[in-house]
Parts: C-alpha cells; sequence; structure tokens
C-alpha cells in the first residue's frame, strides 16, 4: 500500500484541476455556483472519472456524489473516505474544494492501480454546495449528511435572485423532499480525511508543505436591510436625509471596531456584499442591504459577537432615523477534531518526509459537518501569497502531489487499524 502514496502523479493532477477550471460561467476566475448547471457537470465529471476506475458513483438525494471501492472479500469493517466540493464563489479560483476532489481521484486512481489489498471499503465523495456564497448558509450537502438541514429548512435560504434552496435543487434535478435519506449512519464510518488549499498564508510564510487541522472556526451570517428615504441628491439639504447607505457605512465600521477590540482577539467579522438602491449618482440611497460573516473558534463569542453587532446596527439606525430589519442566513458552530486522526496524518506527513505544523481552519469545510458523523481530519497545503476565493488562488501540482500522498498514506493507515468503537 505504500507503494500506492509513491505512485501519486503530479501532472495527472495537474490535468483534474484544468478540467474542472473548464466548467466556468465566462468572466474573471471561476464562477460555478452551488447547485447551479455547471456545479452538476463537474459533478457528472468526477463520476465518469470513477467510471475510468471501475467504481460506480451515485448521486444522492442533496446532489452530493459518492463512489466506492470494496475490500475483495466483505470484512465488515467500517468505511474511511475522502473528497471535498466542486462549486466555487463568484469569480473564486481553481483549487478551493477542487483540490480536495482532485487528490480523492488520484487516491483512487493509485489504490485501484497498485491493485493493493483494502480492508475497508474506501468512499470518494464530492460534497454539494460547500460555498456559502449563494445561500448564506455554507456546508449545505455535508450538513445534509450530517442530518443538520433537513427538507423542511430548504424554504429559509434564498440566493439574491430571491430563488430557495428547494428550488434551486429542483431545478438541476435533484430531490429536496428526500434530504433524510441522504443521512449517513454513523455505525458505518470508522474516519473521513479531507485534503483542501489552507486558503490564509502560515504554511507559505513557515516553509512548511503540510498543515494538520485540529480546529475549524463557526461562522454565524446575518443579511441587514437598513431603510432610509431615496431623494434628490441636490434638493435635500444634508440635515433633512435619512440616507441608508451612510448608516450603513458605520455599521461596516462598527462591525471592525467590534471585532479589533480586546475581547475579540481571532474574532473575524466582514461586510462582504452591500446592495445600494437605486444606485443612481443623483439619488440618496433609500435601502442598503449588507451581509456581515462573523468567525471564530470559540462558538460563545461567536454568536455573542453577532448579538453584539445587531444591537449595535439598531443604535445606528436609530440615531439616524432610519428603519433596521435583520435575519440570520447561516449559523455553523466551531469544531475541534480528534486528535488521533490529526496523529495520523502527523505519521503519515513524516513517513513522506514532509514538514508539519499543526494548525486551525479560519475557514468553513464540509469536515466540519461530517465531524459529527466520523472522526475527522484535514490536510491543509499551502496557498500562493495565502490568496483564496480570488482567481488569483493557487498550488503548486507538486505541493497537491505531496499533500495527496499524506492522504494516500493517511487512509491506508486507517485502513489498516482496528475500529476504535
Ligand atoms: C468556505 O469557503 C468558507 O467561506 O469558509
Ligand atoms: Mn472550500
Ligand atoms: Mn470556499
Amino acid at each position: 500500500m505504500t507503494d500506492a502514496a509513491a505512485s501519486v502523479d503530479a501532472h495527472n493532477i495537474e490535468r483534474l484541476i484544468e478540467a474542472f477550471a473548464a466548467l466556468s460561467e465566462p468572466g474573471e476566475g471561476v464562477t460555478r455556483l452551488g447547485y447551479s448547471a455547471l456545479e452538476r457537470q463537474a459533478h457528472d465529471l468526477f463520476a465518469s472519472e470513477m467510471a475510468g476506475l471501475g467504481l460506480k458513483a451515485a448521486v444522492d438525494a442533496a446532489g452530493n456524489t459518492i463512489a466506492e471501492l470494496s475490500p475483495a472479500s466483505a470484512s465488515g469493517a467500517r468505511a474511511i473516505g475522502t473528497g471535498s466540493h466542486l462549486d466555487s464563489v463568484p469569480s473564486g479560483g481553481r483549487f478551493d474544494g477542487i483540490a480536495g476532489v482532485c487528490a480523492a481521484i488520484e487516491t483512487a486512481r493509485v489504490v485501484v492501480e497498485s491493485g493493493s489489498a483494502i480492508r475497508r471499503p474506501w468512499r470518494f465523495v464530492v460534497f454539494a454546495a460547500e460555498e456559502g456564497a449563494r445561500f448564506g448558509q455554507a456546508c449545505t450537502g455535508s450538513r445534509v449528511i450530517a442530518g443538520l438541514t433537513g427538507a423542511g429548512d430548504l424554504d429559509a435560504f434564498h440566493d439574491k435572485d430571491g430563488v430557495s434552496l428547494r428550488q434551486a435543487m429542483a431545478e438541476v434535478g435533484l430531490d429536496p423532499a428526500g434530504c433524510a435519506s441522504a443521512v449517513w449512519d454513523p455505525d458505518e464510518w470508522h474516519a473521513f480525511v479531507e485534503l483542501h488549499i489552507e486558503q490564509g498564508n502560515v504554511l507559505e510564510s513557515s516553509g512548511t508543505p503540510i498543515g494538520v487541522v485540529e480546529s475549524i472556526s463557526g461562522s454565524s451570517r446575518l443579511l441587514v436591510t437598513l431603510t432610509g428615504t431615496a431623494s434628490h441628491t441636490g434638493g435635500t439639504p444634508m440635515h433633512l436625509r435619512r440616507d441608508a447607505l451612510a448608516a450603513a457605512a458605520e455599521c461596516v465600521l462598527a462591525g471592525e471596531r467590534l471585532a479589533k477590540d480586546r475581547e475579540h482577539h481571532g474574532t473575524r467579522v466582514t461586510v462582504g456584499r452591500l446592495d445600494v438602491h437605486p444606485g443612481s449618482i443623483t439619488t440618496i440611497p433609500g435601502e442598503v442591504v449588507f451581509s456581515v460573516d462573523v468567525r471564530d473558534l470559540d462558538s460563545q463569542r461567536q454568536r455573542s459577537t453577532a448579538r453584539e453587532l445587531l444591537a449595535r446596527f439598531e443604535g445606528i439606525a436609530a440615531e439616524r432615523g432610519v428603519g433596521i430589519r435583520s435575519e440570520v442566513i447561516g449559523d455553523t458552530s466551531p469544531v475541534i477534531l480528534p486528535t488521533w486522526v490529526a496523529d495520523a496524518i502527523a505519521g503519515a506527513a513524516v513517513a513522506e518526509g514532509l514538514g508539519y505544523r499543526m494548525m486551525s481552519s479560519g475557514a468553513s469545510h464540509d469536515a466540519q459537518q461530517i465531524s459529527r458523523v466520523t472522526s475527522t481530519g484535514m490536510i491543509f497545503v499551502p496557498s500562493k501569497d495565502g490568496l483564496s476565493h480570488v482567481p488569483e488562488e493557487w498550488t503548486s501540482s507538486q505541493e497537491l502531489a505531496e499533500g495527496t500522498r499524506v492522504l494516500v498514506r493517511t487512509l491506508s493507515a486507517l485502513d489498516a487499524e482496528e475500529d476504535r468503537r
């Protein structure tokens, strides 16, 4: 089985990265939103890669695509798995999520082609709609798998065109009403490992090829609407205005101030979307809708920060005589990953002769949700200049191949060990 890791081919990984990157809306970088036709095409490409290796992939009700390599003789041992996502943010990069899917395909290839005997079922998974960029809530496919999101929740989330999660799923041929059938049974599982790009610059700046993730930040997301009075920019004197954008500007700065104060070391607050209406040079903004993303490793502080922000926004709105409405459009708790899976990853890095460091993830991941089902680990590989969610996102195929070797070795070690429960 150790030979399988040595067969990992950087060129094959590069071929796969290119093939997925070609499935994009026109424009800068990669745009392949969750529950779009393009995302489904990317899942189909994964399924055809699996078919080329003799593995049959199935799509569940929520759009997750799963292929299994079964042991030659049924041992009754629990499954291990790996995978990530293929959707992107608008104008994103070609590695976020895709790196972990390409690593999963390459892992399947080297294990199948080496003819290595396996004890456990190996499952290769592409989760649907991981990015929260479209509907607010991130990790829809993996949340359904973990039973955290069910059919009854799907009408609560909308994209910016008003399309609900349920409609979007149905429009690409999925079965939103059947979400319960996609839930994984923890008794079937031994462990899951996701490879992902770091999306920060800790690995690159320290010259470390492998990150072993110990914990993953949670996120609380709000959508805030401020309503003032749209009117003529020339005719309306400054003291008689109810300018929704001026109020929003104060809110943005209040968020930055709160996240930078002494009690919030490590909290991250971002306003990433801000829609101004009517959006005319000569009309005072009458309405502004903006998103707020609060990330933290401390779940209590994450939620109390979101509450505190709303209180501050209400104060700003009241002072300016502007109306305010808000809704929670996403909420995910931080998780601590089990040390024994992290130890297996660290051991695999050492066996590959690669340096590693333990670290936390500031971004959300499917692994965060899957850790509710089974023991889960994450392998990080470096991101050039720490950039992610932008077209400049970059990880070399050599770095991806190193991470994939560590993944193959980790899964091999997990395959060989006894069940833990
Ligand atoms: C997922 O990419 C996230 O927004 O953390
Ligand atoms: Mn991702
Ligand atoms: Mn992402």
